[in-house]
């Protein structure tokens, strides 16, 4: 399974122009819970296939190897049940801070790292940027974030969708729509973990 993705991805390598990350990210405006309003095929056609409702939270932590990380919890429901996938990102060149990198604490081998580029990050309000579109060093994921997906219906869908379609996330590339309908969602990370703030602190 991960042998034939491994294949699909030298396969698409080079398919896409990569998207140069954004040249600034502060962390501490990108931490809370996001609601994904849609992936690629390569994500939604494999790794999240046939879910729904997907969620990704970010907390600030602090760890002795990179300093500032961002632990997260991206959550999924695949025919009405919950699922959840646990790591952490961090940012491994401070003149790149919008170049992630991510380690996943299950399903794929713990030494390997993914990449997490924001490529285009919304306006901040209340503290927070209200979206954010990700991708990775090869161009070859994307990830649609929001806030709250009728608000980013109403103001932000029509920048974002000029922005893909200029930037070749079109065909094979195309923004899949999350389904985001009659979800029940995981309860988000500051109510799960706020009672033990401590759960952050690294082992
Ligand atoms: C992740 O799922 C497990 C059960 O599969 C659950 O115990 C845990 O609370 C979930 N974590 C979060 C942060 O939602
Ligand atoms: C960090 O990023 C800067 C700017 O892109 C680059 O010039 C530098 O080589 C990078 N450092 C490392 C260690 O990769």
């Amino acid at each position: 399974m991960f042998a034939m993705f491994a294949m699909v991805l030298l396969f698409l390598q080079g398919a896409g122009a990569v998207v140069p990350a954004v040249s600034e990210l502060d962390p501490s405006l990108y931490v809370g819970r996001w609601y994904q309003i849609s992936a690629d095929a390569l994500v939604a056609d494999t790794f999240e296939l046939k879910a729904e409702c997907v969620t990704a939270d970010y907390a600030l932590a602090s760890d002795p190897t990179y300093g500032t990380i961002i632990k997260l919890v991206n959550s999924e429901t695949i025919n009405g049940k919950l699922f959840n996938i646990t790591g952490y990102a961090y940012i491994a060149n401070e003149s790149e801070p919008a170049e992630l990198s991510v380690k996943f604490d299950e399903y794929v081998p713990s030494f390997a790292t993914g990449s997490y580029w924001v490529i285009l990050l919304g306006p901040v309000v209340n503290n927070q940027y209200q979206y954010s579109v990700v991708s990775d060093s090869t161009g070859l994921s994307l990830f649609v974030l929001a806030r709250d997906v009728a608000d980013y219906a109403e103001n932000y869908a029509s920048t974002v969708d000029a922005f893909l379609a200029d930037n070749g996330y079109a065909d094979f590339f195309a923004p899949i729509a999350t389904v985001q309908d009659d979800c029940t969602y995981a309860p988000t990370l500051v109510q799960a973990f706020t009672p033990r703030a401590s759960a952050f602190s690294s082992e």
